[in-house]
């Protein structure tokens, strides 16, 4: 059996990972640099560089050891490119080039988005994923990302909405901030709402009855700003479960909506969520309930897989070094998708 050695770097987590062959995810870690950041408030990104290049070699030894495997195992590197923090990126591109070109390896460079987009379809000892079935809908939704991609095969993908202003992840974070639950947010927004009244307080629903397929979540983040400096941190604490319910009920909302609207408008019975949002319980109990009862295939990656990891960018490595494709060594970082990733269906 032969593996591909995956690594991703572009934003606070560094995370590597073994994909073998047929999908398989034999190892993935991530070094967490959550308390490094948490002072700050936010991701630091020079700091995060540098942790980067202090966790990455140890990770990639502990992949290879505790899994078993050597080098002359390994068929290639994967490796995230694009987009995300440039720093960051670099620290992954220089290591997955110095180590291919020291085994004498292929290596892939990935677009992270598109690692999130066939996330829900890895498979390791205790995940076996529903079948392919094409085309897919797929809901991507992160701290830098909110997009809806029709799916049909890899490659082949037609943006269908996206967010205007602020990625559904920033909203969830800065409202973590806003209420002093702090940081990393989405998950203790998540954790908080539980037992919450999701109508107990007003907040707007961005975009939800406009006719496309696009989000907004700049204006949903003032209103609860405006509605935080009428409270005392007192009145914050006590209603904090409700305040989380609301406001975490409002992009719920708005989601669910455009994503069933799409699917609808694209004829299309596969949906997929993925991204560190789609980890949001509400979002997936909702969702699911909505495929259920409208007979739609739903797909969703486990926790592990929906925040960053290298297993994602392992799986479209793997597709695509299958498929005879490789990147040429002097392939940079960037902080942007390329113009061509995602339009590629018209
Ligand atoms: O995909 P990801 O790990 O990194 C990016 O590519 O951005 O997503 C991170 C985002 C953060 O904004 C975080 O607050 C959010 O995912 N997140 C959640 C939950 N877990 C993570 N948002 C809502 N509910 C969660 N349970
Ligand atoms: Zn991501």
């Amino acid at each position: 059996m032969k593996y591909v050695m995956a690594i991703e770097t572009s934003c606070d987590d560094t995370s590597v990972a073994l994909v073998d062959e047929t999908g398989f995810v034999k190892f993935c870690r991530a070094e967490n640099q959550d308390q490094v950041h948490k002072p700050f408030g936010g991701i630091v990104p020079e700091v995060a560089g540098r942790q980067h290049a202090e966790n990455l070699l140890p990770l990639i030894e502990t992949a290879l050891s505790e899994s078993k495997i050597s080098w002359s195992e390994v068929l290639g590197i994967a490796v995230t490119s694009r987009p995300g923090l440039v720093g960051s990126l670099l620290v992954g591109l220089i290591t997955a080039k110095t180590l291919a070109l020291t085994h004498s390896l292929k290596f892939i460079g990935v677009n992270h988005i598109e690692g999130h987009i066939w996330a829900p379809f890895l498979k390791d000892e205790t995940y076996k994923p529903a079948t392919e079935e094409l085309p897919f809908l797929s809901l991507v939704i992160s701290g830098g990302h909110s997009h809806i991609f029709l799916v049909k095969g890899m490659g082949q993908y037609k943006l269908v909405g996206k967010t205007l202003d602020d990625a559904a992840g920033e909203a969830f974070d800065k409202f973590a901030k806003l209420t002093g639950l702090g940081y990393p947010g989405g998950s203790k927004v998540d954790a908080a709402a539980v037992g919450g009244n999701p109508a107990a307080f007003a907040f707007p629903r961005p975009m939800l009855h406009d006719n496309n397929f696009n989000f907004s979540f700049a204006g949903l983040k003032t209103a609860a700003h405006n509605l935080l400096k009428t409270m005392s941190q007192d009145e914050i604490k006590k209603n904090i479960a409700d305040l989380c319910a609301s406001y975490q009920n409002a992009i719920v909302e708005v989601l669910v909506a455009k994503i069933l609207r799409a699917s609808d408008e694209f004829k299309i019975k596969h949906l997929s969520i993925t991204g560190g949002v789609s980890a949001n319980s509400q979002l997936r109990r909702q969702l699911a309930a909505q495929c259920e009862k409208k007979k739609l295939q739903m797909s969703m990656a486990p926790l592990r897989y929906c925040t960053d990891n290298a297993a994602m960018i392992g799986g479209v490595g793997l597709r695509r070094l299958l498929r005879g494709e490789s990147s040429d060594f002097d392939l940079p970082p960037s902080a942007k998708s390329s113009a061509t990733d995602f339009e590629t269906l018209s």
